[in-house]
Parts: C-alpha cells; structure tokens; sequence
C-alpha cells in the first residue's frame, strides 16, 4: 500500500500513508485518534475509494476494487468495534463470515475456528451479542477467518478490552499470523501491540512518518510514544 490519499469530500483525511505486510507476520501500524487508521484499511479493503496511491496484493494492483471481491481474493478487515451480529448465535456469525468459502468448506472451517478460539465452541449456541468483548473480538477474528484470508486487516482490536483480555486477543492475531496468514494490525496501544508485531509503521495526521522492525520500534520507544503523544495533542 504505497503513497494512499483518501478524502471524504473535501476533507483529506490521509495524505501519504505507506505500509506493507508479508505473510506469517504481524505489521503493526500505529497511530492516535484520528490519524487516519480506519480510513487508510477501509481503503485498501476496497470499502473507500483511494482518490490517489496504490494498493497491491499478492502481486496485482488492486486499487479501487470493491470489498466483495477483495475478499474472494484474500484479504478481509476485521473492523473497527467489532460490528459481530449480535441477534445472531456465534455459529450463525461464523457461517456468514464463510458466504464467498468453496462449497463444502463450512464445517470443517467452523471447526477450525473452534481449535483456535476453544471458548467460540463452547458459545457456539449463544447469542454474539452477549459474548464479552474480548470474546466478541475472537469471534470477529473466527468470522473473518471463515474467508480463508491469506492477509487480515486488523482495526483496533484491543479497542475497549481489559488488560488481560488485550493480551489474549493480540496473542490470537499473533497465532493466526504463525499459521501463514499475513496480518496488518492498526492499534493506538503501542505497548500491547508491539508485543506481538514484526514490523512497525507510525502514521501521524494521515501521513506514514516512521516505518521499523519491532525491535527498533521497542528499542526506540520513547521516540515511538512522542510521535503517538504529538499527534494526540493534535498540532497543525
Ligand atoms: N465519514 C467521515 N466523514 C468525514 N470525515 C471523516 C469521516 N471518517 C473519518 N473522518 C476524519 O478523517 C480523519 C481520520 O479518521 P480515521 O481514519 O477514523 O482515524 P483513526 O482510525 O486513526 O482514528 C479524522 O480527522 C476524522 O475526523
Ligand atoms: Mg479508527
């Protein structure tokens, strides 16, 4: 996802925002409220159209595609808050998540979610929208891995959890990421969320302003944080 401009009207709410992810790691891209995060994923998943940049996938040029046909070809975003059916039994959750899987995938894809996330098997016959919200983020994990995604896009998902729910849903991304899976992961905790990444970009006012490995990042902390805290205090 190379130099991406994203208005909404007249507004520019991303204006040279770069990041890249590999399969089998965790790119972490780091920013503060209102950075531009939702809004470069939901470009580069085909749900805004990019008014300049380009966003490539698995080698073709992919920008401008709409999100339905994203998905057919690997690429699915977890979004922002979740948005789980919540009227819906988990498992009702899982099946729509498989809508564009082969046929006969469904069962043993549900299983699968069920090894990675053993607490959605045990809810499977609940209603979503009484899961916790940790458990809401896992199922939103498991109903995008329904796809059979080769890259997942990550928006926020430590967002609202308790410190022990965080760290057991990152170290979910981390394990989907070791099976193979590519994962893009947009966060505004930088602690959580390089404890779990490879690479690490920080987008500050909807442009990309470092990119590192983790370890720089961790290493480099204190400059990582005055780039989070500068862009939170919202200057020009
Ligand atoms: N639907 C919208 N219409 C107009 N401006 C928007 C809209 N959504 C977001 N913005 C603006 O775009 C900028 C980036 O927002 P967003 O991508 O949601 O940031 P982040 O996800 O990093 O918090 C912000 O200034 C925000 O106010
Ligand atoms: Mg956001």
């Amino acid at each position: 996802m190379t130099d991406l401009h994203v208005s909404y009207g007249a507004v520019r709410a991303v204006h040279g925002v770069s990041f890249a992810a590999t399969a089998g790691q965790v790119a972490l891209v780091l920013g503060a409220n209102g950075a531009g995060k939702t809004t470069s994923l939901r470009a580069v998943a085909g749900f805004h159209k990019p008014v300049s940049g380009t966003v490539r996938f698995a080698g073709r040029d992919i920008t401008g595609v709409a999100a339905h046909k994203v998905v057919r070809r690997g690429m699915v975003l977890v979004p922002e808050g979740r948005k789980i059916f919540a009227p819906l039994t988990v498992e009702e959750n899982l099946r729509i998540g498989g809508y564009a899987a082969p046929r006969g995938s469904l069962a043993p894809g549900i299983a699968q979610v069920y090894e990675t996330f053993p607490i959605l098997g045990e809810r499977r016959h609940s209603q979503a929208g009484l899961l916790s919200g940790g458990e809401q983020q896992m199922l939103a994990f498991g109903r995008a891995l329904m796809s059979q995604p080769k890259l997942m896009l990550m928006d926020e998902p430590s967002m609202g959890l308790a410190p022990a729910m965080v760290e057991r849903v990152l170290s979910g991304a981390r394990a989907m990421a070791d099976t193979g899976i590519g994962v893009l992961m947009v966060e505004q905790n930088a602690e959580a969320g390089l404890r779990v990444a490879d690479t690490v970009t920080v987008v500050t006012r909807g442009e990309t302003v470092w990119t590192g490995t983790a370890s720089e990042a961790r290493a480099d902390k204190a400059v990582v944080h005055a780039m989070l805290g500068e862009a939170a205090l919202g200057g020009v």
